[in-house]
């Protein structure tokens, strides 16, 4: 234990660990209170987009503050509330029309879980209650958004208290989990994670299935993982047959991270709900919600009396929403997509060439600014690094050091196995700052490679 226990009175994330203490933030850079600068190369946790310190985003949160800091969305509604949710819906896909706010990822996913079911139950179907969600997917760590996720450490200590939910594998055609080739896959157009889903779907029996939760890209649990391009059609095909709605879970992928508005986008889709939270922000205040189709809402208005049964405090909270509302009009006035798409070619060659220079990358992947690599003892042969090694961890405490974070990840192999790092910086980072980013990242995977040597052969495999 390096922490003294009576030193403080926070009750920290991890009272093994001691933390820099950041006085200040500028562009993409943190400061700590040694003055030591840390290229945020992350964006916290995929959540500051544009980066600190802009000033236009903490004053527009000032003047609501003044205005109005706070009203109770069951008595009143503000300005800012408007003008946010129009300016989310015109990004949705077509249909998707109200939105629905809360303050993190988590009670955003919690809210699609339960409205979910309720429409089902105000249609008449109440056995619908079960969600299928997918293993090494992350939804968030209330009750129900970790039992639809399938994050097994996340999971392991509080499995008695998780909801009787189901999974299936999420896809992840370079370690397929059923062994498949991609190419054959996709010739004779049966993908086996499809299959699997509907065998599942057809097990529980559709009567009792509400919804399907997945991110579009899978982010922390898997390091940036696309699903093969027809995956979500097939999907979509199968919520449709057996009336199960369809959750796209946008909180990391949403708002231009993957270069385009929502990460859906690339697969041709229209989800029934989507969940949003990080980018909205930007990081600036804690603002997250849902999109929700039309069809929903009309069914909840018909079959239900228009009231949704659920709500927190602080959805709606102006100062969020007024965060929000700067954040959007910046990605808007920066054409921040087309800045992430550029940005995100031009981080992915350069990752792309350090495999060829680096021993340990097994794997780059990801779209737009949400990238990652995933580790392997032998590279492209794909050897797992063990698990108490901590390879991910690690080689982001080694770049720390050196001055960039990056957001480590485990178990993108079998939940347990397979160290991954997101290289996720903020939207608005430049070619410059990508070298700089790619400069840390290549020294601290040489200095990890140096202190393997130090690690009997036999304890890097095992
Ligand atoms: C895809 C996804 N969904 C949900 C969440 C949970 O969001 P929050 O931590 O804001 O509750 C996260 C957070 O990392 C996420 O990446």
């Amino acid at each position: 234990m390096e922490r003294e226990l009576k030193k403080d009175f926070v009750f920290h994330r991890d009272f093994s660990k001691t933390y820099p203490i950041i006085t200040h933030g500028e562009g993409i850079y943190l400061f700590d209170e040694d003055g030591k600068r840390y290229i945020d190369a992350c964006s916290g946790a995929v959540a500051a987009n544009l980066g600190h310190g802009v000033v236009e985003i903490a004053e527009a949160m000032a003047f609501q503050a003044k205005k109005a800091a706070f009203v109770h969305s069951m008595r009143f509604e503000t300005d800012v509330l408007f003008q946010l949710a129009e300016k989310i819906a015109q990004l949705a896909p077509h249909s998707m029309n109200k939105v629905y706010f809360t303050s993190g990822g988590s009670e955003a996913n919690e809210s699609a879980i339960k409205l979910a079911r309720q429409f089902h139950r105000d249609a008449g179907r109440p056995e619908k209650h079960i969600v299928i969600g997918r293993w090494q997917s992350y939804h968030g760590n209330t009750f129900g958004s970790l039992s639809a996720g399938g994050d097994i450490k996340r999971r392991q200590v509080y499995t008695p208290n998780l909801l009787n939910f189901s999974h299936v594998h999420s896809p992840n055609c370079k370690r397929c989990p059923y062994q498949r080739e991609k190419e054959d896959c996709n010739t004779k157009q049966n993908w086996s994670c499809v299959r699997d889903f509907e065998s599942v779907v057809l097990e529980l029996g559709p009567d009792h299935i509400s919804a399907f939760i997945a991110e579009p890209i899978v982010g922390s649990q898997l390091g940036a993982v696309s699903p093969p391009e027809a995956y979500f059609k097939e999907i979509r095909k199968i919520c449709d047959k057996y009336n199960i709605l369809l959750i796209a879970d946008e909180v990391m992928t949403g708002f231009g991270r993957t270069g385009k508005d929502f990460g859906i986008q690339h697969f041709g889709i229209t989800p029934d709900i989507m969940t949003f939270g990080k980018g909205v922000s930007a990081g600036y205040a804690p603002l997250a919600g849902m999109i929700v189709h039309d069809r929903i809402v009309e069914g909840l208005i018909q079959n239900g009396n228009g009231k949704f049964v659920h709500g927190y405090t602080y959805s709606g909270h102006p100062v969020s929403v007024a965060a929000g509302l700067s954040v959007l009009k910046i990605y808007e006035r920066e054409a921040i997509v087309t800045k992430v798409q550029e940005a995100g070619e031009y981080l992915k060659q350069q990752l792309l060439e350090l495999k060829k220079r680096c021993p340990i990358i097994f794997d780059v992947r990801g779209e737009g600014l949400l990238m990652g690599i995933e580790l392997a003892v032998d590279g492209d042969k794909g050897t797992p690094f063990p698990a108490k090694i901590q390879a991910s961890e690690r080689i982001n405490h080694i770049a720390m050091e050196l001055g960039a974070v990056f957001y480590p990840g485990s178990g993108s192999l079998n939940g347990h196995l397979g160290d991954h790092l997101l290289i996720t910086p903020p939207l608005t980072v430049s070619r410059v700052q990508i070298d700089e980013i790619m400069g840390v990242l290549e020294r601290s995977l040489q200095i990890f490679i140096e202190e393997l040597k130090e690690v009997p052969p036999y304890e890097t495999t095992k």
